[in-house]
């Protein structure tokens, strides 16, 4: 495991294409965050695998593309517009705002289950400052919700939230899926989509945002069930960062506390991950009983309850389990664990060791030499076969070998393929292996199924 600071990766992955500041020519918008070529090929891997492993492969889940606007009485009912607050304290001097309790964990304060009064004695015993030195203001909460006008009108009756989770999306639907499909429990809905936060203090590169991407799963179940499927769902949550080559010596569980989880959870793990600005959550796992749809039943007056006995008629409200992750913050534990420094050859080179199935690229194909027409001939035809079975497939004729092969290493293409003079001859290439450097001769027929195994 090489140890990473973060300068580095935000370094290559600017220098490489993977993920740029947002708006950058402008001087940037904060919190957001602009994928690149390489990027979003990752972040677009990234999706497909845990649609693939959790909707595709199994017979119990479905899933649902809500919008983004909802109606505004979506987030009333979810205690959203009333609750989805962090605490905020002002500079008295300069007026510029932070996250309270950012500044007293980075005054060696633990701010577990801490209320806002708590806060505020805190900071006075301690006599904590502004990181510009100045005194603090009283901290209060500070709703998190984007608001937006729907229309032509600028009144109250056109205030509309962007989503701070894509879950809403997933619970106003129950009723249409339950009607479309007919589905027992348990079963669930998956939904990959953007979310929005008006974080007090975006930072940490793409960890907080203000924009950023969820996949989440709601897992209706018997209220009796809700043990083995939450604990069932937190295997699920490894067998995923296993499967995408998320290191899992880095991955560690963390129980909520009664005080310190989101309003509608009754029991919540938080998965975190040791980013090299420390420990902190990367996805959730929440027990959110049947807060949303009585919430949702209750203000929107439709009724949303299931079968579950068809001789008797008898309904209930399902339960719910909910694995919420994070893409950005996946994307960014993937560049972490995958980023490896060694020594190859004598000379530092620094290469992403990624799982082929995450990879940007899966093979890059090289002429040797780009001024011999018969060499660029054999290989634009062997990268246009591959190209055909495996779209990632990359051409590079810039530059020497030894560079080509660098700058795969830093996007993390796991194969380079060379087609030489000896090519011409008997139909083999040389494979170079991103890991070791090593390189083997294989024959033109064998590429396809070589890299298709491999992702
Ligand atoms: N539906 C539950 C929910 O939204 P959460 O813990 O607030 O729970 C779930 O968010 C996941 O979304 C987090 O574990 C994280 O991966 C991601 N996430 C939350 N806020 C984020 C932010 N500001 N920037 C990037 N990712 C964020």
């Amino acid at each position: 495991m090489t140890e990473v600071s973060m300068e580095k990766i935000v370094s290559l992955a600017k220098r490489r294409g993977f993920i740029y500041p947002g708006s950058e020519i402008y001087g940037g918008l904060s919190g957001t965050w602009d994928y690149g070529p390489y990027g979003v090929e990752l972040k677009n891997n990234v999706k497909n695998l845990w649609w693939k492993m959790f909707v595709h492969e199994r017979e119990d889940m479905c899933g649902v593309d809500a919008a983004i606007l909802m109606n505004p009485e979506v987030w009333k009912a979810s205690g959203h517009v009333s609750g989805f607050h962090d605490p905020l304290v002002e500079d008295k001097k300069t007026k510029k705002r932070y996250r309270a309790d950012h500044v007293l964990e980075e005054n060696g304060v633990d701010v577990g289950g801490m209320t806002l009064d708590d806060m505020a004695a805190a900071i006075s015993e301690r006599k904590i400052l502004s990181p510009d030195g100045n005194p603090l203001s009283a901290p209060k909460q500070f709703n998190m919700m984007f608001k937006t006008q729907v229309g032509p009108m600028e009144d109250e009756s056109s205030i509309s939230y962007l989503r701070p989770e894509t879950a809403g999306g997933i619970f106003v639907n129950f009723k249409n899926v339950v009607d479309s499909l007919h589905p027992k429990l348990p079963f669930g809905i998956a939904q990959i989509g953007k979310a929005f936060r008006n974080e007090i203090a975006p930072r940490d590169f793409t960890f907080r945002s203000r924009e950023f991407e969820q996949m989440e799963i709601e897992y209706f179940i018997k209220p009796t069930d809700w043990q083995p499927a939450f604990e069932a769902w937190r295997m699920s949550v490894h067998t995923f960062n296993n499967a995408i080559g998320i290191s899992s010596e880095r991955v560690h569980e963390l129980e909520v506390a009664a005080e310190d989880r989101a309003h509608y959870s009754k029991r919540t793990i938080d998965f975190e991950f040791d980013f090299p600005f420390g420990r902190k959550e990367l996805y959730g796992l929440a027990y959110r009983t049947d807060f949303d749809l009585s919430a949702h039943a209750k203000a929107s007056g439709v009724e949303l309850s299931i079968i579950v006995d068809d001789a008797t008629g008898e309904k209930l409200v399902p339960h719910v389990i909910e694995p919420s992750f994070g893409v950005d913050r996946t994307v960014l534990a993937l560049l972490v664990s995958a980023y490896t420094e060694d020594d190859l050859g004598g000379e530092t080179r620094t290469y992403l060791k990624f799982n082929p199935a995450v990879a940007p690229i899966k093979a890059a194909v090289f002429p040797l030499l780009k001024n011999k027409p018969a060499l660029v001939e054999k290989a634009r035809e062997v990268y246009a076969a591959l190209k055909r079975t495996t779209p990632q497939i990359m051409w590079d004729d810039n530059g020497n070998i030894g560079k080509r092969y660098r700058r795969q290493d830093e996007i993390g293409t796991p194969v380079c393929i060379t087609i030489d003079f000896d090519t011409l001859e008997n139909g083999t290439v040389t494979v170079r292996d991103r890991d070791t450097g090593e390189q083997e001769r294989v024959a033109i027929g064998e590429l396809a199924g070589r890299i298709g195994a491999a992702c």
